[in-house]
């Protein structure tokens, strides 16, 4: 099986010890306390679940700095966004140096973890400029990515961590939410070998699906791993529990028996491109998977990457950095002439016109206003499943 990143063996970070998690909640009862933001909660999270291999906690503003400009930590590892722990709580001075964080996400502000205070340093607001700038390619916040980042504190809060739970995934999304060490072993107790994994924060249609089937056999994969994102969305994205079900439905009926296994993992989008998409193989590489497909505007908003930006940035990375590798697809849709989902770059006689597109805000409106969209381009069991969504929605 492939090697997690960085290291022989995983490292999840969640303590499952009964008798040590016992005497840690114990402990942080008695700690002092720093709240979470959702996106540290979610960091704490992927390194709970050992997705996150091989860091052991939150990084210091050296790491974070090397990592958002080169790509690696000031040791050398390979990373490609910081993992950081932001908050504009400045109570915390030097002399505290075990503290409990606690979820922003659940009702009472449980303790989410534990943690070693190594160092608790200012952000200046040009490295925090540097950092966005490095990691989304853009300042503007209308990026809801970069809005998220740039409202975070200025205070870096590292050093390592125990993790006592997985926040509210174990529980609103129980059978979905996966640590990485469970999709390890799934995989190897299914014995496959070459496994795809495919992102997504969409419900799939017709296009995706065929994606993952073309991967497939292109790389005579014994499965595919359809891993969807459970955090937290911008504002109009599809809630997750819809899109688990419509991507179950789609698996059951069209995709033979054990070829799909279906999962989730706990963290916000970034929704930072092409530094997101290597972020994405890092943490597939360490599920198991040896492959991650990566398609058109991979991770992106808006009109704030190139529709391939997120493959090229792979070309670029240093040989030997990560294991996993790359299923760079083209723009797939329907083709009116060859009557099957078609990578465009395939089909070189075609023009626009023969193809079946519509955009986003199209298929939304459909769906409002309970008109399945063709059959060209989703599946009438997950049209169904998304027209019930927004008419609950719309009351
Ligand atoms: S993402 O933000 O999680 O990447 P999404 O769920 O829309 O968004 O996409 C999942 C994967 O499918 C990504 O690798 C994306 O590049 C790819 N993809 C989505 N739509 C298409 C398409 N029409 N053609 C090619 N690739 C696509």
């Amino acid at each position: 099986m492939i090697k997690p990143h960085g290291a022989d063996a995983l490292s999840p970070l969640l303590v499952t010890d009964a008798q040590e998690h016992a005497r840690l909640s114990a402990e942080a009862e008695n700690l002092p306390s720093l709240l979470l933001s959702s996106a540290a909660s979610a960091n704490a999270v992927m390194l709970g679940g050992g997705y996150f291999t091989p860091l052991s906690g939150f990084m210091n503003l050296a790491d974070a700095l090397s990592v958002a400009e080169k790509m690696h930590t000031v040791d050398g590892l390979f990373w490609p966004v910081p993992v950081l722990n932001l908050t504009s709580d400045t109570s915390l001075v030097e002399g505290v140096d075990r503290i409990a964080l606690r979820d922003p996400n659940i009702d009472g502000k449980p303790v989410v973890a534990v943690m070693d205070v190594e160092a608790v340093e200012t952000i200046s607001p040009a490295q925090k400029d540097a950092i966005t700038e490095q990691v989304y390619g853009t300042l503007d916040s209308s990026h809801p990515g970069v809005a998220v980042f740039q409202a975070e504190g200025n205070q870096c809060v590292s050093g390592p961590i125990q993790v006592l739970n997985l926040s509210y995934f174990e529980t609103d999304f129980a059978g979905t939410f996966k640590t990485a060490v469970e999709i390890r072993e799934d995989i190897a107790a299914r014995g496959w070998e070459t496994v795809v994994a495919f992102q997504t924060r969409n419900p799939m249609h017709l296009a995706h699906e065929e994606l993952c089937r073309m991967a497939m056999e292109r790389l005579n994969a014994d499965g595919v791993a359809i891993h969807m994102l459970l955090g937290k969305l911008k504002a109009g994205d599809i809630p997750a529990s819809v899109r688990d079900a419509c991507i179950r439905k789609m698996v059951d009926v069209y995709f033979p028996e054990n070829s799909v296994l279906v999962s989730g993992y706990g963290f916000d989008m970034l929704y930072a491109g092409p530094r997101e998409a290597v972020l994405h193989a890092v943490f597939r590489q360490n599920m198991g998977a040896t492959h991650l497909i990566v398609g058109r505007d991979h991770a992106g908003v808006g009109d704030f990457y190139g529709p391939f930006d997120a493959q090229e940035i792979f070309e670029r990375i240093p040989a030997g950095s990560m294991d996993i590798e790359i299923f760079a697809a083209d723009h797939t849709a329907w083709s009116k002439k060859l009557n099957k989902v078609v990578m465009m770059r395939e089909a070189p006689d075609h023009s626009p016109d023969d193809y079946v597109f519509l955009s986003g805000t199209k298929v939304r409106e459909m769906l409002g206003d309970g008109i399945a969209p063709p059959a060209e381009f989703s599946r009438p069991e997950v049209a169904q499943i998304l027209m019930d969504h927004y008419r609950a929605e719309a009351g």
